[in-house]
């Protein structure tokens, strides 16, 4: 198992007041773009290989190309199973090695999503993987940029006694955070933010990272938040490369030539987005 970025390094990201940022990522270029950019921040940061993108390249495959890169680096990466919502596939990760997994139960009755999220907790300590857990369900496709709007707010009432009954280490809260980048800017509802973190003292996770305004994400760093999730700004900057490369192409046909640049353009998102929220506010340059 990897353990790189174990249960502890978001507690210690939040009382430091920076972020881990979890990319998803669906290929190889996208998982070398994604550890080129931790080994030249040197901070931790997880790749997410998950339900929907096995899908796409197959469970083992994504999974064990993950893992591969990940054991492969001197840079601080773990391999964390992004919304899972079938418990045989959070086993069959956590057999293959993650070292993190999400249970998305947000679809359920609380007492269903706190019975299942225990039984998932139990199985991930056992074998020294954290869990992150989910309230309420945050809106928008997870692999396509939908423009959907906010649903359901996580209630902080109902997060601490999840917290409580469930053992998580982690929690995702739905604030008015969306997957995808909307065309009307998402407000956070940072008033709610500070009541879910007075209510729970595990680290919060905000899903939907891409296309926030900066300072939005700092105030909800400053609140308890210590764990982004990032996909579309990765998907967009692989896009954007590709039709760059389309519109110029590069002479043959080797591989390279054409995918490299999807590494660069990945490589370059991430950058961006470690030295915004990555490292503790004194390490950044004023
Ligand atoms: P974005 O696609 O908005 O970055 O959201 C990613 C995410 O939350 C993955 O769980």
């Amino acid at each position: 198992m990897t353990a790189h970025v174990d249960g502890h390094a978001l507690r210690r990201a939040r009382a430091e007041r920076r972020a881990v940022i979890g990319f998803n990522i669906y290929n190889l270029e996208q998982g070398i773009g994604v550890v080129r950019a931790a080994e030249r921040e040197r901070v931790p940061v997880l790749l997410q290989a998950g339900s929907s993108a096995f899908r796409y390249a197959g469970r083992a495959p994504l999974a064990r190309l993950a893992l591969a890169l990940a054991a492969e680096t001197s840079a601080p990466v773990g391999v964390h199973l992004d919304h899972a919502t079938d418990v045989d596939e959070i086993r069959a990760c956590l057999d293959l090695g993650y070292g993190s997994v999400m249970y998305d139960g947000s679809a359920l009755a609380l007492d269903d999503n706190i019975a299942t999220t225990r039984a998932v907790v139990a199985a991930a300590h056992a074998r020294g993987a954290w869990v992150e857990g989910e309230l309420a369900g945050i809106a928008g496709d997870e692999d396509e940029s939908t423009g959907a709007g906010a649903g359901a707010l996580t209630e902080p009432a109902a997060a601490a006694r999840f917290v409580a009954e469930t053992g998580v280490d982690a929690l995702a809260v739905a604030i008015g955070n969306v997957h995808g980048i909307p065309a009307a800017p998402v407000a956070l509802d940072l008033g709610r933010l500070a009541r879910i973190a007075d209510a729970v003292d595990v680290p919060l996770v905000l899903h939907g990272a891409s296309g926030l305004p900066e300072d939005e994400v700092r105030a909800a760093i400053g609140l308890g938040v210590a764990k982004l999730n990032v996909n579309t700004e990765l998907r967009r900057a692989l896009r954007a490369s590709l039709l760059a490369t389309a519109a110029a192409p590069p002479p043959g046909d080797a591989v390279e030539g054409w995918l490299g640049p999807v590494v660069e353009a990945t490589c370059a998102a991430a950058t961006a987005k470690l030295r915004a929220f990555a490292h503790a506010p004194a390490e950044v340059a004023p």
